[in-house]
């Protein structure tokens, strides 16, 4: 697996492995087939044989060297007694409840027998999927779950989360402890059912003030990854940290990739740590407007040449990208690795 040689043992190739973060996804029309069939989104959700469907469908179309088991990370809050739907065009919603008392309820339930629809998923995904190919498995991480949990969806309130923290600190502190247990186990099983890397997505990052970042952001991580690593001491970790990258010196005791967003350049981050494995940070505004995108991909290959890299977005998939600008990506990861820079045949 071209992926977790990267990974491991820090190989670097002309080609760099690929994957796109929500690949499997609104932008193919297989996709939307299937979603059709659902009215309730976490339904899909537990649907072995339509995950495994549509976990496989981007690779039928693309050369991409990584399936990302599908799944979401709002299943913790929902399998835990907080109730998750969507609206068309409305992004998630959750319920309003009691946090209290969801806490002492969530604590009784049954976590991990509720997931054994996503761990047999993942099992049959391993089994259909090309020895080549890896799997990777994934969570939300704490803060960024919480964030959904508190607002009840509205991803623009966080300074009514942060307001929450102040006026309940020690409920903050259970629930932010409580997800990392949650998360936790959610990646071990992912583990145990057969994926061959975890991502953690910290898609708010963005939203703590800097003052609180070891506390909200890098504690939880920390826990995170040591506890996976305890278990299988030597499993590959992706940290994809939205909007922080130029605080990833903070946590590079982590043995563990580092996911860029399209706001910084490799190079700057590789050069802010020494000797990390990168993966990133195409635009995908770029990917959606299609506009220099060939050129873009060059310069983040040439930014890269030499180091271990994997080539991905910065963030997952615009929905309303055009299928042809997808193939326009991996032709010119194709074309470029017979290239060299402002040269080619
Ligand atoms: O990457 C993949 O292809 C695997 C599947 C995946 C989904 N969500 C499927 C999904 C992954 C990795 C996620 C992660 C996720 N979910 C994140 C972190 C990544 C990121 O983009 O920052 C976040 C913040 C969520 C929460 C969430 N779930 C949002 C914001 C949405 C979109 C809401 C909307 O209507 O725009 C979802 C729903 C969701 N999860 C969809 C998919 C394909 C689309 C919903 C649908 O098909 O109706």
């Amino acid at each position: 697996m071209k992926l977790i040689d990267v990974i491991k043992n820090k190989k670097t190739f002309i080609k760099p492995p690929v994957w796109m973060m929500r690949q499997a996804g609104r932008y193919l029309p297989e996709y939307k087939q299937v979603r059709a069939r659902y009215q309730d989104f976490m339904e899909f959700c537990f649907s072995i044989d339509d995950v495994v469907e549509v976990t496989l469908q981007p690779l039928r179309r693309f050369p991409i060297d990584a399936a990302i088991i599908f799944s979401d990370i709002l299943i913790i809050p929902h399998v835990l007694g907080q109730k998750v739907w969507f609206e068309t065009n409305h992004g998630p919603k959750l319920e309003d409840i009691n946090l209290n008392s969801f806490l002492e309820k969530a604590m009784d339930i049954n976590f991990i027998e509720k997931l054994l629809p996503i761990s047999q998923a993942i099992q049959k995904t391993r089994h259909s999927l090309d020895q080549s190919k890896a799997l990777i498995g994934f969570s939300g991480a704490p803060w960024t779950v919480l964030t959904y949990m508190i607002s009840k969806g509205k991803t623009n309130n966080f300074q009514k989360v942060l307001e929450f923290r102040e006026i309940n600190p020690e409920l903050f502190r259970s629930l932010l402890n409580f997800i990392t247990e949650k998360t936790i186990d959610l990646l071990k099983l992912h583990i145990q059912s057969g994926v061959n890397v975890v991502q953690i997505f910290e898609s708010w990052a963005s939203a703590v003030p800097e003052i609180l970042y070891e506390e909200i952001l890098f504690q939880p991580l920390r826990k995170i990854v040591l506890s996976l690593r305890e278990f299988y001491p030597d499993f590959p970790i992706i940290y994809y940290g939205r909007g922080i990258n130029a605080f990833y010196n903070k946590i590079q005791d982590l043995d563990i990739v580092f996911g860029v967003d399209e706001s910084s350049s490799m190079k700057n981050i590789y050069n802010l740590l020494s000797q990390k494995v990168l993966q990133g940070n195409l635009s995908p505004h770029t990917l959606l407007s299609g506009q220099n995108l060939e050129g873009e991909i060059q310069l983040i290959l040439e930014e890269m040449k030499g180091y271990p890299f994997i080539f991905n977005l910065g963030h997952g998939i615009n929905k309303d990208t055009p299928i042809s600008h997808v193939e326009r990506l991996f032709k010119a990861l194709e074309i470029s690795s017979h290239c060299t820079f402002n040269a080619c045949l």
